[in-house]
């Protein structure tokens, strides 16, 4: 038995439907922002021990949609969860981010990794997709993610978060077959791993790309892109009769967004260095756009919020198919009531537009 979804605005502007006003979710909804989540993690021990309890991650998914109307959860875990279950080990320590205890450097490193099953090797967070449903109980829709190959490949070659990826596009330039079949096992997790989250109840998928805007045009179609391609042709496109949007967030992708937009994907989202209306006019209505306020601004004023959350809305104009979201994750020290400001003004001040 399917319930019904009882606030599907996000779903209809990812297909380009009319809303009675835009619908808004924040990449980094649940986070340290929060003192709730920070209790939580508390009581779960680590971060990766809060991914890894079902029941938990589900609490911080829904902690948000406690306190802002938010149009859509999403899954709480992370994207290096693919190379912690291809036998990495991967940590969290507080002030220096993940880092793995095994790194891939070379052509025996890559022959070693397992390509991941979704529901066997990371039946962890299927559960905690399944558990986060349950609860959802059709308030809003849930959202699935993953990494993209490359992106998890720059974590996995330089063993943790890189400034200039030295590392990983190093060996894409000297050892380029090498770095493909690193990206094609990845690429084969990541479609095993995201329609096992379809499967278990995802509505609605995001692909983070956050590092392919740190490449050379030539270099983000052959590393980056054309692997987001595949995966997407790979992923079940229908569920219970509903079709299963994708996202594609590529950071720093502003220039390459007619390419991303013909990516197969559904939505593209945007960070916040372009204009989200100069961004619709380069792809038209093709498909649906997400973004994108700078989240830094979330420490502004509450009046300054609202003027940019007018001034995005504005420029994105009337008619259907936007998201509105942030440029990139909501940071740590944000304060919730900020947050709270920039949902409501995105829901007040969009109505307009869409009467
Ligand atoms: O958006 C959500 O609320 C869902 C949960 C989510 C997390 N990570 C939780 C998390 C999602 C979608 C991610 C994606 C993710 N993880 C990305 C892509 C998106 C992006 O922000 O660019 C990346 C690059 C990662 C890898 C990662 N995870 C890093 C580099 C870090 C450490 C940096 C930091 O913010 O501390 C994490 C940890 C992480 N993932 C936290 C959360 C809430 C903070 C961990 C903590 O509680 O200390």
């Amino acid at each position: 038995m399917m319930t019904e979804l009882k606030n599907d605005r996000f779903l209809r502007a990812l297909q380009g439907q009319p809303v009675d006003c835009t619908p808004v979710w924040m990449m980094r909804q649940a986070g340290r922002y929060l003192p709730e989540y920070k209790a939580t993690r508390a009581t779960a021990g680590g971060f990766m021990d809060l991914c890894k309890n079902p029941q938990l991650a589900c609490e911080v998914t829904l902690q948000p949609l406690e306190r802002y109307p938010l149009d859509a959860a999403i899954l709480f875990s992370d994207i290096l969860t693919i190379p912690d279950a291809m036998g990495l080990g991967l940590t969290f320590e507080t002030g220096v981010g993940p880092r793995f205890s095994k790194t891939v450097s070379s052509q025996t490193d890559i022959d070693a990794l397992p390509v991941i099953q979704g529901e066997s090797d990371l039946g962890y967070v299927m559960d905690a997709v399944r558990t986060i449903r349950h609860e959802l109980n059709g308030r809003v829709p849930l959202i699935g993610f993953s990494g993209s190959p490359w992106t998890l490949a720059t974590y996995m070659v330089e063993g943790g978060s890189s400034k200039d990826f030295r590392r990983a596009k190093v060996m894409a330039y000297n050892e380029p077959a090498q770095m493909h079949q690193l990206l094609d096992k990845l690429s084969q997790s990541v479609i095993n791993y995201l329609n096992a989250q379809v499967e278990a109840g995802a509505q609605a998928l995001q692909i983070f790309d956050t590092w392919g805007g740190a490449l050379s045009e030539a270099a983000y179609e052959e590393f980056s892109l054309g692997y987001m391609r595949k995966i997407i042709a790979g992923l079940i496109k229908e569920k219970d009769g509903q079709p299963i949007p994708v996202i594609v967030f590529t950071k720093n992708g502003g220039l390459w967004l007619e390419a991303i937009a013909d990516s197969g994907c559904q939505c593209v989202g945007l960070d916040w260095t372009i204009d989200i209306g100069k961004a619709r006019q380069r792809i038209g209505d093709k498909v649906a756009l997400q973004g994108n306020m700078d989240p830094t601004i979330l420490y502004a004023s509450a009046s300054a919020i609202r003027d940019e959350v007018a001034r995005i809305l504005a420029s994105f104009g009337r008619g259907n198919g936007h998201i509105f979201n942030l440029g990139h994750g909501i940071t740590p020290d944000v304060s919730p009531e900020n947050a709270g400001v920039f949902i409501n003004a995105v829901h007040e001040l969009s109505a307009s537009y869409h009467q």
